[in-house]
């Protein structure tokens, strides 16, 4: 494995993290065995950056990983979010209705309670506010953020899909070690300003959704998706959108091909090559996954292998919204 530093903190994170969340939610069926075996092989690797949220399946995701972080603390940099909630109680897509999102001094004190309780440990090292709540200024949420860091609750601070404008306030308060926005060949919001944003503040890009919810892995079968995929609410994941992305992949596929990786590969590659300050977290519950997706680590990409790439994602444009238009109401805040 290889490592970068996570903005100005010094720490040393795998430069591939893994995202937990299909572990417990929004991927179809899971398999608690094959994910705690999962768990522990990103052990093995020195994939050493597991990223969970509270709001999946209601805070199951974080119980399960406990499992596996308890017994390995000292190895595992745990990051954690908060701020979605769900009305009664049950768990769904933040999508749903049902779910509201509350990014207020009160409830970040009840919401670090019980992840910390969850997790089993005593201190989150990254704690994300999930989204900027467009009803609290943020340096409301940042504030009392902050007081969780110098009560030894949380080590560091990070945002999720915040505006460019949101992370220069935030980072007023506090200093921002994470921006974790989603980031992939098909979802690049982030190059319009939010990138330099985060470079001239030293905070580290953590793209979600790297492979693009699996599409771009070219093993993605958008029209067999089980009942309770999350990827069925999206527009990216529909129908009419299927020709044109079905084309992106299988032209995608054929570079991968002569690079003699796999499209997974060649995907994290791409999104690695866009910079040092950059930390993808892929996501899978399936050791297969995990081990393919740790050789992207060593693929070297040319300026042509870039040029080449690029010209595929301009030809194949129309690959759908990556969220559902309530869902977009609450990104880039
Ligand atoms: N901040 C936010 O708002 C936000 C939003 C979404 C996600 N996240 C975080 O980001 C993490 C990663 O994003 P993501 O999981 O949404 O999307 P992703 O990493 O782009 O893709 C995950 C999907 O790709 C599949 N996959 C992974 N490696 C593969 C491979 N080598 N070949 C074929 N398929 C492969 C997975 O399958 P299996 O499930 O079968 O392994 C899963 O269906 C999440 O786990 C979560 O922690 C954050």
């Amino acid at each position: 494995m290889k490592y970068r530093t996570l903005g100005n903190t010094g720490e040393k994170l795998s430069a591939l993290g893994l995202g937990c969340m299909g572990m417990s939610f929004a991927y179809g069926p899971t398999d608690d065995k094959e994910s705690i075996a999962t768990l522990e092989r990103a052990l093995d690797l020195g994939i050493n950056f597991w990223d969970t949220a509270d709001m999946y399946a209601n805070g199951a995701n974080e119980e399960l990983i406990s499992r596996v972080l308890v017994p390995n603390r000292d190895k595992i940099f745990i990051a954690t979010k908060f701020g979605f909630r769900f009305k009664d109680g049950v768990a769904g897509p933040s999508s749903a209705t049902g779910t509201y999102f509350d990014a207020s001094p009160a409830w970040i004190r009840v919401a670090v309670e019980a992840s910390l309780k969850r997790l089993k440990i005593d201190t989150i090292d990254l704690y994300y506010a999930h989204r900027i709540d467009p009803n609290i200024p943020v340096e409301e949420t940042v504030g009392a953020l902050a007081d969780l860091v110098k009560e030894g609750k949380v080590r560091y601070l990070g945002l999720s899909e915040a505006s460019a404008a949101s992370i220069r306030r935030a980072a007023a308060v506090h200093p921002i070690a994470a921006l974790q926005s989603e980031y992939s060949l098909l979802t690049r919001d982030v190059e319009a300003e939010i990138l330099s944003t985060t470079r001239a503040l030293g905070i580290t890009l953590v793209p979600y959704s790297p492979l693009a919810r699996g599409l771009v892995t070219n093993t993605l079968q958008v029209d067999q998706l089980t009942e309770g995929d999350f990827r069925k609410t999206l527009p990216r994941y529909q129908s009419d959108v299927a020709d044109n992305n079905h084309q992106l992949v299988a032209s995608f596929a054929e570079i991968a091909h002569g690079k003699n990786c796999t499209p997974a590969q060649l995907a994290l590659a791409w999104v690695l090559a866009q910079g040092d300050d950059i930390i993808p977290i892929p996501g899978t519950k399936k050791r297969k996954y995990l081990e393919e997706n740790a050789g992207a680590i060593d693929l070297n990409l040319t300026p042509e292998d870039l040029a080449a790439i690029e010209a595929v994602i301009k030809q194949y444009p129309h690959t759908g919204e990556r969220y559902s238009e309530a869902s977009l109401k609450l990104v880039n805040h």
